[in-house]
């Protein structure tokens, strides 16, 4: 089949460098290197659109080439107006892909993007957030019968979708790529861990060590976030709702304490919960003058923004991505990349290791919903064979081998009858 290929990116000069940034990711993403490899062969997308809202960074177009490889027309936007990588975008547009996506964004912009991808009438959508699952399912419902399944990459899409399976809202299988092994012990914990410090210290270039770090969020982003900034020398505190993790952080060695008793300690602040106004009025109010306050966690809510504004005076921009507020009684408290994404917006999101296992996982989880459509309309885990596989490609790339279960080893654990001899 032949596509005519439309797109919208920023500037399309910048393909050279974006050409560049890809080979750097690709080289450092050899399992999806050896996925591509049999895509190429065995075409398994031939004739399917794909329609993905994802980060558009220099690891989301190694995906993209890969799905294109085994056949498929892939239109892409980006799921945050912030995250782009133009040079990324514009080189993806001199591959065939329909790439409507750019840095900088207006919440127009992005859902006019959103719904350019859905006019290719997808039958598999790849989600981070689930803004385009909404999107179809609240203003796109003509196209919705097209579609024959999903795949959603981070928690807090997961979270809307299991919402909306609940409801009875969703209307068409989901595979929760998120909750692969393969992915959040990697992606969420390593990945959001280093490229979270990676986006702080490009906004702001302070030093660490001695700082007291408040994490709010002992999921796997902020075990990740913590282990790194403790290795990096701040004194971590963390903030949690759940007391299992809680306690699981008071075990690793942390400080633990309610936002309102950490806002008057705290030098830098980040949020990684998935929740809403995580630190609000109250906890600004307590803040001493100079912290700096960030954002991981996949919407721009978990910062209350309009309590900062409403309490400041005037602003202004000191750095990229680094905002100075200057509240009514003086104080000084400083944003980070408006309080989005601080990993992508103010660095280049996870290092290419790891979305190497993410997007091997969307990779053939897309392929699966392709080979088995007509699923049961739900939210799915990742098939065990696929995040096997996944985790066995990785250790062969990184030369690491493992012991395998004997005959009768096999036997023992699988018999109820053995114990003490
Ligand atoms: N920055 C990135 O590149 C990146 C990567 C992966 C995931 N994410 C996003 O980061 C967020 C966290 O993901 P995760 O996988 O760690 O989720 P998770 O569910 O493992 O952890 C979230 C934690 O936040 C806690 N929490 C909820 N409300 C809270 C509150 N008010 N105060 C303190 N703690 C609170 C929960 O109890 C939970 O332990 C999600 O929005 C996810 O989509 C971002």
């Amino acid at each position: 089949m032949v596509f005519i290929v439309d797109f919208k990116v920023k500037d399309q000069k910048l393909a050279p460098q974006g050409a560049l940034l890809v080979e750097w990711a690709a080289k450092h993403m050899p399992v999806l290197a050896q996925i591509r490899t049999r895509f190429e062969k065995e075409k398994p997308l031939a004739n399917f659109t794909v329609a993905a809202c994802l980060h558009v960074t220099k690891e989301t177009a190694v995906l993209a080439e890969t799905l294109k490889a085994a056949g498929a027309r892939v239109a892409l936007c980006g799921s945050n107006p912030l995250s782009t990588q133009d040079e990324v975008a514009a080189y993806l547009a001199t591959k065939g892909i329909n790439v409507y996506a750019w840095r900088d964004q207006t919440t127009e912009d992005y859902f006019w993007c959103i719904n350019k991808v859905l006019d290719y009438k997808p039958q598999v959508t790849l989600d981070d957030g689930a803004d385009v699952v909404g999107t179809l399912h609240k203003e796109r419902k003509d196209i919705l019968d097209n579609v024959i399944g999903g795949t959603e990459e981070t928690t807090t899409g997961v979270i809307r979708l299991r919402a909306m399976e609940q409801d009875g809202a969703l209307k068409y299988p989901i595979i929760a790529v998120n909750d692969a092994y393969t992915k959040y012990l990697f992606d969420n914990r390593y990945g959001t861990g280093q490229s979270t410090i990676d986006g702080i210290l490009r906004a702001t270039s302070i030093l660490l060590a001695g700082k007291y770090f408040v994490i709010a969020g002992y999921g796997w982003c902020g075990r990740g976030l913590a282990m790194r900034a403790k290795g990096m020398g701040a004194k971590v505190v963390v903030t949690e709702i759940d007391p299992t993790k809680a306690l699981e952080a008071v075990m690793d060695g942390f400080n633990v304490m309610p936002m309102i008793e950490a806002s008057k300690i705290g030098d830098v602040f980040v949020t990684l919960t998935g929740n809403k106004s995580v630190i609000r009025k109250e906890h600004m109010q307590k803040m001493k003058d100079g912290v700096i306050i960030a954002n991981s966690g996949h919407f721009n809510v978990e910062i209350n923004i309009p309590d900062l504004e409403k309490m400041s005076k005037s602003m202004r921009t000191l750095r990229p991505n680094l905002v100075e507020y200057t509240l009514n009684d003086g104080r000084k408290l400083h944003l980070l990349a408006e309080g989005r994404l601080v990993n992508l917006a103010a660095a280049e999101g996870h290092p290419s290791e790891v979305m190497d296992m993410s997007f091997a996982n969307q990779a053939l989880s897309t392929e699966y919903l392709v080979k088995n459509s007509g699923l049961v309309t739900r939210v799915y885990r990742v098939p065990k064979e696929i995040d096997e596989l996944v985790a066995s490609l990785k250790l062969k790339a990184l030369n690491v081998e493992i012991d395998e279960l004997t005959n009768e080893q096999k036997k023992y654990l699988a018999t109820w009858d053995a114990g003490t001899i």
